[in-house]
C-alpha cells in the first residue's frame, strides 16, 4: 500500500464525509485547549514576536481545521491584551497529504472570520491561511521558520505497513485474521510496528526540530494503548470488528480471502512509555505537559461509566465515527462495491460488542519545547 496515495478522509461534507462525523477529534481538540494556551502564549510571551508562523499537521477538513486556528488566533489576541501589545501577523500553513480535501477547507474559511468576530473583548488579529500539501514524514519549512506546531489524532498513520508483515509463516500470512495489531497477532508482528512506529516518529521529532524557531513549541495528540494490553488495547478491538466483518464477507464468497490476508493498516497507537522513551532517547525536546486521557469510539455518548443506552445507536455512531477514517483506504484495496455491506456487518458486531463492554481507548496528549 503506498500510504500517501491512499490515506485520506473521506471528502466533501456529505453524510459519511469526515467532516460531518469527526466529533470524536473534536473533543480531543477541547479537551487540549489549557495545553495549547500555555504553549502558545508561552511562546508569545518569550519572543513577542512581529510575525508568527503555526503548522497545523494532518489537519484533514471539515470544522476540526478551522477550530485550530480560530483557538489560536483566540489565544494570541487575549494574549495581546495582557500584555497591552499589538498582535503580530499570524501565517497559518494547514497540512495534510497531497488527497485531502484541500477544497473543502478553503471553502469554509470565512467561517474561522464569523469565529473570530463573534469572540467578545477579543483584539483583530492578522493573520493568512495557506494550506500545504504533503508527508510531515518529510522536510515541510525551511529550517527556523515555525513558532508553534499542532497535530492531533495524525501521527498514528505511520508512513507505511511494516514490509516483512506481508510474509508467511509455513504457508500462512504472518498476520492471518488481523488487520493490525490484533489478539492472534504474534510477537513479530508487534515488533514490526513498534519498530515502524519509533522511525517514524523519532524522525518527525528531528524534522520539526529543524524547522522550529529557537523556543518553538508543539502540542501533539494520538490515540494510544496500555503497554500491558498491547493486544487487545481499545483500538485493537475496533480493527478486530473491522477484521470480523471482512471475514464475514469472504465467508460468503463476497471478498476474496487473499485480499483480506494482504490488508493490513499503517497505523500504530503507543503507550505513553513508549511516545516518552522516544522523546527523551531523542534528547532535542523537553516534555512540557504529558497526560493521557480515556476516549470513547461514540462521541456522542457522555456518560463516564460502563453503562450503555441503546447499544444498536452507539453502534451507529461508532460506524459513522470510524467509517469515515477508513472508506478511502478500503476502497482502494477491496472495491468500493463492498463499502456498504462491510459497514453494516461493522455496526452490527460493534452494537453486539457494546453489550459486553464500551469501546473506550487511551488517548495521549504531549507538549514539547524546543531545547536550547
Ligand atoms: C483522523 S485525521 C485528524 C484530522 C484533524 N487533525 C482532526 O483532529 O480532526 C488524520 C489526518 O492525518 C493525515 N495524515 C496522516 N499521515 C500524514 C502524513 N504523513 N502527513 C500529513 N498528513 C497525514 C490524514 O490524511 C488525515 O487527514
Amino acid at each position: 500500500m503506498d500510504v500517501e496515495k491512499v490515506l485520506c478522509m473521506v471528502r466533501g461534507s456529505g453524510e459519511t464525509s469526515y467532516a460531518a462525523n469527526s466529533k470524536l477529534q473534536e473533543k480531543v481538540i477541547l479537551a487540549m485547549w489549557p495545553m495549547l494556551e500555555e504553549a502558545v502564549g508561552g511562546i508569545y510571551r518569550n519572543l513577542l514576536p512581529q510575525k508568527m508562523v503555526v503548522a497545523d499537521l494532518g489537519c484533514s477538513s471539515g470544522p476540526n481545521t478551522l477550530v485550530v486556528v480560530s483557538e489560536v488566533i483566540q489565544i494570541i489576541s487575549n494574549q495581546c491584551l495582557r500584555v497591552r501589545q499589538q498582535p503580530p501577523e499570524m501565517q497559518f500553513f494547514l497540512n495534510d497529504l497531497c488527497n485531502n480535501d484541500f477544497n473543502n477547507i478553503f471553502q469554509s474559511l470565512d467561517q474561522i472570520e464569523q469565529i473570530v468576530r463573534a469572540e467578545k473583548g477579543t483584539i483583530s488579529v492578522p493573520h493568512f491561511i495557506a494550506g500545504l500539501p504533503g508527508s510531515f514524514y518529510g522536510r515541510l519549512f525551511p529550517r527556523q521558520s515555525v513558532h508553534f506546531f499542532h497535530s492531533s489524532f495524525s501521527l498514528m498513520w505511520i508512513s507505511q505497513v511494516p514490509k516483512d508483515i506481508g510474509d508467511t509463516r509455513n504457508g500462512m500470512p504472518l498476520n492471518k485474521g488481523n488487520i493490525n495489531i490484533g489478539k492472534t497477532s504474534p510477537p513479530l508482528v508487534v515488533k514490526l510496528y513498534q519498530e515502524q512506529f519509533h522511525r517514524d516518529f523519532s524522525h518527525f521529532l528531528k524534522l520539526r526540530f529543524d524547522e522550529l524557531v529557537p523556543c518553538g513549541q508543539m502540542v501533539l495528540s494520538l490515540p494510544g494503548r496500555n503497554r500491558k494490553d498491547i493486544l487487545n488495547g481499545g483500538v485493537s478491538t475496533t480493527w478486530a470488528l473491522v477484521a470480523e466483518s471482512l471475514d464475514s464477507m469472504v465467508l460468503e464468497g463476497l471478498v476474496e480471502e487473499e485480499k483480506l490476508d494482504t490488508f493490513n493498516l499503517p497505523y500504530y497507537a503507543p503507550s505513553a512509555e513508549e511516545v516518552e522513551a522516544i522523546v527523551n532517547l531523542q534528547g532535542l525536546f523537553d516534555i512540557i505537559t504529558f497526560q493521557t486521557f480515556q476516549l470513547n469510539l461514540d462521541p456522542f455518548d457522555e456518560l463516564d461509566d460502563d453503562v450503555v443506552l441503546d447499544n444498536v445507536q452507539s453502534g451507529a455512531n461508532c460506524t459513522k465515527a470510524i467509517r469515515c477514517v477508513l472508506e478511502p483506504m478500503i476502497a482502494s484495496h477491496f472495491g468500493s462495491a463492498i463499502v456498504d455491506d462491510l459497514f453494516s456487518r461493522f455496526a452490527t458486531n460493534v452494537a453486539k460488542h457494546l453489550l459486553k463492554e464500551k469501546t473506550k481507548f487511551p488517548s495521549l496528549a504531549i507538549s514539547l519545547k524546543k531545547k536550547k
